[in-house]
């Protein structure tokens, strides 16, 4: 699985990576929307453990995001499989290090993992879950043309739901 942008490649995690996406997850701004807050190197080998397990039982989950013309790992994005409201759904996610926020790039990772996720995957919706607040999540979602759909709970937050709808299924 490869995805390129203008800007970026899009590739699954090895275990190998985990040096450098510690390194962003470790970060509390990073994950100051997260359930976890900052992960150890443990928690974030993990991770890839989860995006590698995910990528067999699914054929995908969160990739890593890299920065041409250097391939710097900058992050992660892609489709996981989450439960909300008590259904299974595709969720789509993002997070990167940030050195490289307010550039455009999660929204342009976000658009061409969506764009995947319909087109390769002929997955019929996606949804985007996020806190009200976090603005420049909603941003991103909005930028991948998800509309608002509902508020919810999850895992004990309050949330608002976002979905594409795969205009060709
Ligand atoms: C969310 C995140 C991935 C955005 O990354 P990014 O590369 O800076 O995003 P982009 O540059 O593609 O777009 C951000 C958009 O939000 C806007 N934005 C950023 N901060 C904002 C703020 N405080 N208020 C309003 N809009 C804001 C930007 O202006 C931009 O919109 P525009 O292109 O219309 O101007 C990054 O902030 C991040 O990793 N955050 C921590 C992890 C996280 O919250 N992940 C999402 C969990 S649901």
């Amino acid at each position: 699985m490869l995805i390129e942008t203008h800007r970026l490649i899009l590739r699954e995690f090895e275990p190998a990576d985990d040096r450098w996406l510690a390194q962003i997850l470790a970060n509390p701004l990073v994950m100051k929307s997260s359930l976890t807050g900052p992960l150890s190197s443990a928690d974030t080998q993990a991770k890839i453990q989860s995006f590698m397990a995910s990528y067999a039982q699914h054929g995908f989950g969160k990739w890593a995001v890299f920065l041409k013309p250097r391939n710097e790992l900058i992050g992660y994005c892609g489709i996981a499989v989450e439960t909300i409201d008590n259904r299974e759904e595709w969720e789509l996610g993002y997070r990167l290090d940030p050195k490289f926020w307010s550039r455009g790039l999660a929204s342009e990772a976000a658009i061409a993992a969506l764009h995947h996720g319909f087109t390769e995957l002929n997955l019929p919706y996606i949804l985007g879950i996020v806190e009200r607040a976090n603005l420049a999540s909603v941003r991103v979602l909005e930028k991948t043309g998800m509309q608002y759909e509902r508020e919810t709970t999850f895992h004990g937050v309050q949330m608002d739901v976002y979905r594409a709808t795969n205009p060709s299924v």
